[in-house]
Formats: structure tokens, C-alpha cells, sequence
């Protein structure tokens, strides 16, 4: 049977793993109502398991009135923690530390009188948690929408934790041309590139990849483009049942990667049920 060998840094980062842990702990001690604002993770399966152990999703903060609430990786804005207290609800925090540090980094260059300008995606949770830290901060995806915008003379840059080096260095090097300050605080958490750094490497080696993990997660299936250029038998699947012998027949090296939103459980299953496949078991 082939080798199955899972990528070195693969499935659920550690801000992730975090938040579950918070979760499932609450859940075990927790007498009332309990819910996360919004789904934890992208991820149907754990979703769908957290429902079994009571633990509910709202997508407002009033909507847990005396409830336990749980805030996300991806953290909130002041303001909605605010409503969640004022809600009543026992809010418990599992925004990751990393996203924590780009929130009070916002806050306080803000503080300071710069200009903060945050490098993300508009209109993503965790920016719009950052904005709610520094009202009034400019979002820029990329250099090019720096382009006529009128800047402060002294800037401080944050980034969304899941953003490239090449385009924050991008945004800097514009605004080295526009103000006069320019202070960087680098929030840039590195799981997603050593994902798909060590996803890139075991492709280029394997017959066959499977990358599991979400379809709407849009982190995964960035995963599986990567792998599919290097490696054309690249399958995206969510669970193990969608696993299927024939892509297998042949293969001398199977590579299993997961995108960030899959604990490590799942991999594990996934692994087996290839194992268990090639061995022609349940055939
Ligand atoms: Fe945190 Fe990085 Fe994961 S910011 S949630 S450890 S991708």
C-alpha cells in the first residue's frame, strides 16, 4: 500500500485550537444556554458536533441574554462586546492572542495620534474588529488603493494576521512616499504561509493529495490550488466518506494536508480511512 504521510504543518493553528479547547471546556461546566457569536469555524462538521454538546450559534450578541457567550478567533469590536455584556450574557473570549495583539496594537498607535492605516480585506471579521480598535483607520487591500488617498504625517500600519509579507512591505513602501512617519507593527501570523509552504512541498513529491477541510473556507481551498499546480490528483474533500479506492490504485506516496480550520482529529480520521481503503478494507 502507498505511503500516507501528512504535511509537516497542516489542519487546526494553534489560535484555533484554543478556541476549541474554550469551547468544549464551557460546555462540560457551563448550566445555561451557551453559544459562540457567529460559527466558530468554518468547519460544517465541527459546527455540527458543538451543537450536539448544547453549544448554540447566534449571529447577535442581544440573542444571548443570560446566556454564556463566546466571542471567535477573529475577535469583535468594542462595541459588540459592550452589547454582549450589557445583554447580560457571560462573555467568554477566545479571540486569538495573535488577533488580540493587531486590536491593541490599532488601539494604541491610534491613541498616540498616528494615523492607522490597517493592510486587510474590508469587511472581514477580524478588520473590522481592528477598525472598531482605531475609528477612523484607512483599509487597504494592497498598494494600489493607496492612490490618491491623502494620508496623515505620521502613519501606523497593522495587518490581518493572515496577510503576505510582500504586500504589507508593498503598502509600506508607498506610504514611505506619503507621510513622514511611518510606524509598522507586523501582526502578520505565519500558520497559513508554513501551511501552504510544507502543503507546496509534500505536492511536489506525492502521486496523490487530499486536502481536507471546508469548501466555503476560503484558507482550504487556496491550500488545494497549491497543491493541484504541483500535483494534478489533488482532491478537496470534508470528511472521509468522500475519499474514493480508485484515486489511490498505483499511488506510492499519498500527501495529506488540511487548511486551518481542521483539527487535528479529522486528519487522523482521514488517514485511516485511506489506509483502511488501500488495504481494501470495506470494500
Ligand atoms: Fe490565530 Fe494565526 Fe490561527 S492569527 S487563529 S493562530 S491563523
Amino acid at each position: 500500500r502507498p505511503r500516507i504521510v501528512v504535511a509537516s504543518e497542516a489542519g487546526a493553528c494553534y489560535g484555533v485550537e484554543r478556541a476549541l479547547e474554550l469551547v468544549r471546556e464551557a460546555a462540560r461546566g457551563s448550566e445555561g444556554p451557551l453559544y459562540t457569536l457567529g460559527p466558530l469555524i468554518h468547519n460544517p462538521q465541527v459546527v455540527a458536533s458543538l451543537e450536539e454538546d448544547g453549544v448554540g450559534v447566534v449571529e447577535d450578541p442581544g440573542q444571548a441574554a443570560g446566556a454564556t457567550l463566546v466571542l471567535r478567533t477573529h475577535g469583535v469590536t468594542p462595541a459588540t462586546e459592550r452589547a454582549a455584556r450589557e445583554a447580560g450574557a457571560a462573555v467568554i473570549d477566545a479571540t486569538c492572542p495573535y488577533v488580540k495583539k493587531a486590536h491593541l496594537a490599532a488601539e494604541r498607535l491610534s491613541e498616540e495620534g498616528y494615523q492607522v492605516v490597517i493592510v486587510g480585506e474590508k469587511g472581514h471579521p477580524e478588520v473590522e474588529g481592528t477598525l472598531g480598535h482605531a475609528p477612523g483607520a484607512l483599509v487597504v487591500a494592497d498598494a494600489a488603493e493607496l492612490d490618491g488617498a491623502r494620508v496623515g504625517r505620521r502613519v501606523g500600519v497593522v495587518v490581518q494576521t493572515t496577510q503576505t509579507r510582500a504586500c504589507l512591505r508593498a503598502v509600506v513602501d508607498r506610504l514611505l512616499d506619503l507621510a513622514e512617519e511611518v510606524r509598522v507593527v507586523n501582526t502578520i501570523c505565519d500558520a497559513t504561509t508554513e501551511r501552504q509552504r510544507a502543503a507546496a512541498k509534500l505536492a511536489l513529491e506525492a502521486d496523490v493529495v487530499i486536502v481536507i477541510g471546508g469548501r466555503i473556507s476560503a484558507n482550504t481551498t487556496h491550500l488545494a490550488e497549491i497543491c493541484s499546480e504541483r500535483c494534478p490528483a489533488t482532491h478537496h474533500i470534508e470528511t472521509p466518506e468522500e475519499l474514493e479506492a480508485g484515486w489511490f490504485e498505483g499511488a506510492s506516496l499519498v500527501g495529506v494536508t488540511a487548511g486551518a480550520s481542521t483539527p487535528h482529529e479529522q486528519i487522523e480520521a482521514v488517514a485511516s480511512a485511506i489506509a483502511r481503503l488501500c488495504d481494501g478494507v470495506g470494500e
